[in-house]
């Protein structure tokens, strides 16, 4: 029943009760099997930034468990563009609410948000802050492709690449990796968008070790997981700003071949900017079998179904309201 805004407020048995949840989710979210546990409860989807994936995938969520979705999509729908607080919008809204996912440009918004709030608010992004259910079907995911080669979380490698300043998703997914042991970070970035110090800080406090270095090639050929970013060019002053760092750390498959190890898993949050110039990740890697871009976004849907019914507490009662599947 309590807020998600931070991965700060996870532990360990928090984290393998949401997967063990998440993994009871798989025959739902493949339509094997159906429950209306969340019949009657209404999701406020706030989405005050864009999204295709974690918008959808907690509106899916919740519709997959029995609930209804009301939306509310771009700054302009909304009465916060005429000067309304976030304290007053969440007043209201979480009166029509029984939990409200959102995901707003500024920092520490979806925090105060929270203050304002009747039910319990999901961070789905707040600038570049955190994005805590992102970096959760993160370390699902990086968990599953790694057990499937019996390799383990504990002592592996992790190459983080790209815009490490603004990419929140790399802040919330360092600060849950910290839990486990011996975590080998490679933060790779042009100087001027490196991993924030306060984020290095947890790291090292935490006692793992980091690299960091504005190359890309050369520091590759550890690396379990290689986990890429796009330039956050919304975060930035200017278009041209963002132009400055656009396809400097381009990985493809001769880059792949050549500079990674052979069962190198290849992860990013997405949207992967196909645009020419700037696309971090080439298409020519689609077929790869350890690309595992796809089954992250999939995952999230699992993630999301978990948090929906843990944070409503109906985790023990999915069987208890399953019904036919009818198409
Ligand atoms: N990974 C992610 O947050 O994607 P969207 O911005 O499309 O939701």
């Amino acid at each position: 029943g309590s807020h998600i805004l931070s991965v700060n407020q996870l532990d360990l048995d928090s984290i393998h009760t949401i997967f063990s949840v998440a993994d009871r989710m798989a025959p739902y979210a493949l339509r094997e099997k159906r429950t209306r546990v969340l019949d009657g409860a209404i999701l406020g989807n706030l989405f005050f930034e864009p999204s295709t994936r974690t918008r959808v995938s907690f509106g899916c969520a919740f519709n997959l468990l029995g609930g209804r979705v009301a939306e509310t999509v771009g700054m302009a729908a909304s009465s916060l563009s005429k000067g309304e607080s976030l304290y007053d919008t969440a007043r209201v809204l979480s009166t029509y609410s029984d939990v409200i996912a959102m995901r707003h440009p500024d920092a520490y918004s979806v925090r105060e948000f929270a203050e304002g709030s009747r039910v319990p608010v999901i961070n789905g992004g707040d600038g570049p802050n955190e994005h805590p259910t992102q970096a959760l079907l993160d370390l699902f995911t990086i968990q599953k492709e790694l057990n499937q080669g019996g390799r383990g979380i504990d002592g592996m490698h992790i190459a983080m690449v790209g815009d490490l300043k603004f990419g929140r998703t790399v802040h919330s997914l360092s600060r849950l990796l910290c839990m486990y042991k011996n975590i080998n970070f490679t933060l790779i970035s042009p100087t001027e968008l490196a991993m924030p110090d306060y984020v290095i800080a947890d790291i090292e406090n935490a006692g793992h070790k980091v690299t960091i270095t504005d190359q890309l090639e050369g520091h590759l050929d550890k690396a379990d997981i290689l986990y890429l970013t796009r330039i956050q060019e919304e975060r930035f002053p200017s278009q041209e700003e963002a132009n400055k760092y656009r396809g400097k750390f381009r990985l493809n498959r001769s880059i792949y071949t050549q500079h990674c190890k052979s069962n190198t898993v290849i992860m990013h949050p997405l949207p992967r900017d196909s645009r020419a110039q700037a696309n971090e990740l080439d298409n020519d890697l689609n077929s790869h079998p350890n690309l595992a871009i796809f089954r992250q976004a999939d995952n999230g849907l699992l993630i999301r179904m978990a948090l929906f019914a843990l944070t409503l507490g109906v985790d023990s009662q999915l069987e208890k309201y399953e019904c036919a599947v009818n198409w």
